[in-house]
């Protein structure tokens, strides 16, 4: 697989931030200790932070400076992935156990807020209020996100925009600042920053399509949890809006749905995993997260021809295709 190759390339740096992190979350308290390395410890992409570190390359690229922004992106994230586990009573990530399930919800939540804090910690030893300010706002756009995500559960009657400036808001943001802040904390000029951003932007909409499209067609294996899990928690995804306007099975699948919600999702969902295969909803959302990746590659153009801007545009395609 490609992204290898650009990991490969940025071994010696994500190695260093790999080890930051770990450093980042110790306590000498030992359950914080115990529950907050235990996502770090299960693995992951670390594509924010490469993200970071490759947006870096467009400025003053200073590994000391910024893995002060690198280790905050994942460490939000992580934060971030174990309350949602919380919110969509997952049992497995990354192909482990979740920290709710290995403990427990209330212990979830204060792990969750402890990595928040120390993501804070991190990025303040940057003296930059604009980097801060970036960053929090991102936090809260995501936040609003999760909760519109609660809010639609089940709502048929949504529409696509609702649904993209959900997944603009809880995933696409973040993927998009990390590419913004790698540069802000290279001093590359705002013109960069802007276009990294906006090719973020892009990436993160097309990795959070991909992300509903693997809950409906990938392993248990590839995505680290039980496929079918979106719509157990009633999470309507694009692929299944754009189904839902197929004439022939709108019917079937509100009855599915519905069927669905009554039980709470506990339930065998493999009959309407096989309805939404069965429709044109895959493809056209897959033909949707390609068009986003263009654009993401569209919005790099007039960036000089680094070698890190050819790294992105294969983590671009990556992202595009990807599997896991
Ligand atoms: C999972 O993110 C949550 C989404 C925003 C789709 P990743 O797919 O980046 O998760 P890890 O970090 O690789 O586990
Ligand atoms: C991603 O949402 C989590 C956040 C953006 C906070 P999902 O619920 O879709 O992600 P997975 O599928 O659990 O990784
Ligand atoms: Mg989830
Ligand atoms: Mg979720």
């Amino acid at each position: 697989m490609k992204i290898l190759d650009i990991y490969a390339r940025l071994k010696r740096d994500m190695n260093y931030i790999e080890k930051e992190l770990e450093k980042s979350i110790y306590s000498d308290y030992t359950i914080m200790r115990e529950t907050s390395a235990h996502l770090l410890k299960a693995g992951g992409k670390r594509i924010r932070p490469v993200f970071v570190l490759l947006a870096g390359q467009f400025g003053n690229y200073q590994l000391d400076q910024i893995k002060h922004v690198a280790v905050p992106m994942e460490l939000i994230h992580m934060a971030s992935l174990v309350h949602d586990d919380v919110i969509d009573d997952a049992d497995t990530r990354r192909g482990q156990l979740t920290v709710k399930s290995k403990w427990d919800n209330r212990i979830a939540m204060y792990t969750g807020d402890y990595i928040f804090a120390k993501a804070l910690g991190v990025v303040t030893q940057l003296p930059n209020p604009w980097i801060h300010q970036i960053m929090s706002k991102a936090i809260m756009e995501m936040s609003i996100g999760e909760m519109e995500q609660i809010r639609f559960f089940f709502h048929t009657g949504q529409t696509i925009r609702n649904y993209l400036l959900r997944i603009k808001r809880k995933t696409a943001l973040l993927i998009a600042i990390s590419c913004q802040l790698g540069a802000i904390a290279a001093n590359a000029p705002k013109s960069v920053s802007q276009k990294l951003f906006l090719f973020g932007y892009n990436v993160g909409m097309a990795f959070q399509i991909r992300d509903d499209v693997l809950d409906l067609c990938g392993t248990e294996q590839q995505i680290g949890k039980p496929p079918g899990s979106d719509i157990k928690q009633g999470n309507i995804t694009l692929p299944m809006l754009l189904a839902l306007q197929e004439e022939s099975l709108r019917e079937p699948l509100l009855q599915e749905i519905a069927r669905i919600q009554a039980v709470d999702g506990q339930t065998d969902v493999s009959a309407f995993i096989r309805m939404i295969r069965g429709s044109n909803g895959i493809v056209k959302a897959e033909a949707m997260a390609a068009r986003y990746i263009e654009k993401a590659i569209v919005a790099l153009k007039d960036l000089p021809d680094l070698q890190a801007k050819k790294d992105l545009i294969r983590i671009a395609h990556f992202v595009g295709n990807r599997s896991y």
